[in-house]
């Protein structure tokens, strides 16, 4: 099967000579959960848009759903989300997605069936009469992922779906992403927002001032990064070489690598203490530190600039 996206060094270089995109390249396989990450500005927007073909890029080449992008005939197959996105007020939830079905040439029959049943996946078949002026953020986000699986697509473009969503909102929005996985469909989130992504995602790049600052599964990202964390309490015990903190939950041990093995030792020690075990676990580098990772690494790339020193001073 082709990739879902397939991107080589792409450039784009907005009037005024703003780079947002400085040769990015990666790829999204088919029937995964791919998160592009980064902080605001990185250019993760600018990038869904090319593939769009909302806006062109200075400079291209690559492939989405295997046909070269600007392909006009397979966004067909392609849903998106745009960033901030706003339905007209005065428009009731059923009367948005009528007007988007169209702008996709459903045949009316087929939008009435598929506006009901995208309602309801999105759970909110009940406020389909009320207008979207009244709706909060979360409910907004809802129809506008009703809209952008309104034709059934197998590429789904969603640009930071979280964005302003509480937190049950978040939890409803990422079951629904796991749910349209397991469809088989590709799905490419922009966030900046890492914590709630962790669960989901299961390829990702980092992407900072318009390059790629690390790429691949987060299988990959992190198997150097694995850890045993042993907890317990009820005990005082000297530990050499080996990284331990007290806490509120008592103390915390952590041992780099992946061998359970590992812990043994240490467990046998805090028991014949008599001590009690609260926790034993293993634990991978979070979203979070791969993306503070992501950051340093594009730091050494980039230099320390005259501009960035600056920012600090003033
Ligand atoms: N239409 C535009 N004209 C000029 N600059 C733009 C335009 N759109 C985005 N930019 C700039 O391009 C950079 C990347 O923006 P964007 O893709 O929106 O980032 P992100 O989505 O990662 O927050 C930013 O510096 C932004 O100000
Ligand atoms: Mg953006």
């Amino acid at each position: 099967m082709p990739a879902a996206i397939q991107i080589n060094d792409v450039h784009k270089t907005f009037r005024r000579g703003v780079k947002a995109l400085r040769g990015v390249s990666m790829q999204v396989d088919p029937g995964q959960v791919f998160c592009l990450l980064g902080p605001n500005g990185a250019g993760k927007s600018t990038l869904v848009k090319i593939l769009m073909t909302v806006i062109h890029a200075s400079k291209i080449s690559g492939t989405v759903l295997g046909k070269p992008i600007g392909h006009k005939p397979t966004l067909k197959r392609v849903g998106y989300l745009p960033e901030r996105h706003r339905f007209p007020k005065y428009m009731t939830a059923e009367q948005a997605l009528h007007f988007y079905g169209g702008l996709v040439c459903m045949r009316r029959k087929h939008r009435l069936l598929r506006i009901q049943q995208m309602l309801d996946l999105v759970g909110m078949s009940s406020w389909r009469k009320h207008k979207v002026g009244t709706f909060s953020k979360g409910m907004q986000q809802r129809v506008g992922l009703a809209q952008a699986l309104l034709h059934d697509p197998e590429l789904l473009l969603l640009d930071e779906p979280t964005d302003g969503v509480d937190p049950v909102g978040r939890r409803a929005i990422r079951d629904l992403i796991l749910h349209l996985r397991s469809e088989g469909r590709t799905i490419l989130i922009n966030s900046h927002i890492l914590a709630e992504l962790e669960s989901i995602c299961d390829q990702l790049a980092v992407v900072v001032k318009g390059r790629v600052s690390l790429e691949g599964t987060v299988e990959d990202l992190t198997r150097g990064e694995r850890r045993w964390i042993v907890q317990y309490r009820n005990v005082d015990l000297e530990w050499e070489d080996v990284a331990a903190e007290s806490g509120p939950a008592g103390v915390r041990i952590t041992l780099p690598g992946e061998d359970a093995g590992l812990a043994q030792p240490i467990i046998d020690r805090i028991r014949a203490a008599g001590g009690t075990i609260t926790k034993v676990s293993q634990e991978r580098e979070s979203l979070e530190d791969l993306f503070m990772r992501a950051l340093e690494l594009a730091e050494d790339r980039d230099g320390a600039t005259p501009g960035a020193a600056q920012g600090r001073d003033a």
